[in-house]
């Protein structure tokens, strides 16, 4: 029995103190001991607990095959980098520093051929020529990784935000030859605002913050035996790189987006200016699995 508010949370703690599978119940007794303290802390009163419920429903409604507000949400709070940094790599010190999936990853873009090109619709933008290596933890090249690629357009949009893209434009997946290197043509990612039309974009504008990501791209190197790897490159002179509104950018994750002037051109259709992008990553020894799609 309750005679007061001090014995709320002793109560439901005893009350889920037999569930019999012990990471449950880890889980569920620090969650429920840190939110009764939280409450407890901040003095909730009962407006603010009925305007908590009410954005919890709404992330639920915002949510459906093609959008996924829960997933933004972990990303605005910092909740998504922090769970990717505490269960990847040491601070970089053996595989390449992961980053956040994001709630844009599809899971069936279609297979390119090692060097071919992203671009499946008229993309005004600069062109981009990409080139991976990847390595183990002794240096050695990686053969077969599965790389899995994904960006917004020089517009900022993704193509399941922006009715002018084909369907899984500047997405791709390709494998990397004998030598560990994958190639792919695209174009120039732009940084973006998260989207901003449900309960992440009231949090955010709440908090005077602005919605934006530095450009980038997504990759997800995936290869049974090693550890999957997800991370994105971030571009080097984007103005937000100190400031990204999903805390995603570690140092290690700028690339030199090299951009040149004159020169051979790399493919027979460009003329000066095109970019281009090298950038070494490593897998360690590991266990290979694959993220639930955020999206259809
Ligand atoms: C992304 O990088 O695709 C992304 C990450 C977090 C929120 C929105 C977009
Ligand atoms: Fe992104």
């Amino acid at each position: 029995m309750i005679n007061g508010v001090a014995d709320v949370t002793p109560a439901v703690l005893a009350a889920m103190a037999n569930t019999p599978d012990a990471r449950l119940r880890e889980i569920t007794k620090s969650f429920i001991s840190h939110i009764h303290a939280f409450a407890r802390e901040v003095e909730l009163t009962e407006e603010e607990y009925e305007v908590g419920i009410n954005f919890l429903n709404r992330i639920g409604k915002a949510t459906s095959e093609h959008h996924n507000e829960g997933v933004l949400i972990a990303d605005v709070i910092g909740l998504s980098t922090l769970v990717c940094l505490l269960n990847n790599g040491n601070a970089g010190a053996t595989e390449t520093t992961a980053a956040l999936l994001g709630p844009f990853w599809r899971i069936n873009a279609p297979s390119i051929r090692n060097g071919g090109s992203i671009v499946r619709s008229s993309t005004p933008g600069a062109a981009l020529f990409v080139k991976g290596r990847v390595k183990d933890i002794n240096g050695n090249p990686i053969a077969n990784v599965d790389v899995d690629v994904w960006q917004a357009s020089p517009k900022g949009l993704y193509e399941n935000q922006d009715q002018d893209q084909a369907d899984m434009n500047l997405r791709g997946k390709l494998v990397t030859n004998a030598e560990g290197i994958f190639e792919f043509r695209s174009v120039m990612p732009d940084g973006y605002p998260v989207p901003t039309d449900g309960p992440a974009g009231d949090l955010l504008r709440a908090q005077r913050r602005h919605p934006y990501r530095p450009a980038h791209i997504h990759f997800l190197l995936f290869k049974p035996k090693f550890k999957t790897l997800i991370t994105q490159v971030f571009v080097n002179d984007d103005p937000y790189l100190e400031t990204d509104a999903v805390f995603g950018v570690t140092a290690a994750l700028i690339g030199t987006y090299r951009k040149h002037d004159s020169g051979e051109p790399p493919a027979a259709d460009i003329t000066a200016p095109w970019h281009t992008l090298e950038y070494d990553f490593t897998m360690e020894p590991g266990f290979a699995k694959l993220p639930t799609p955020p999206i259809k």
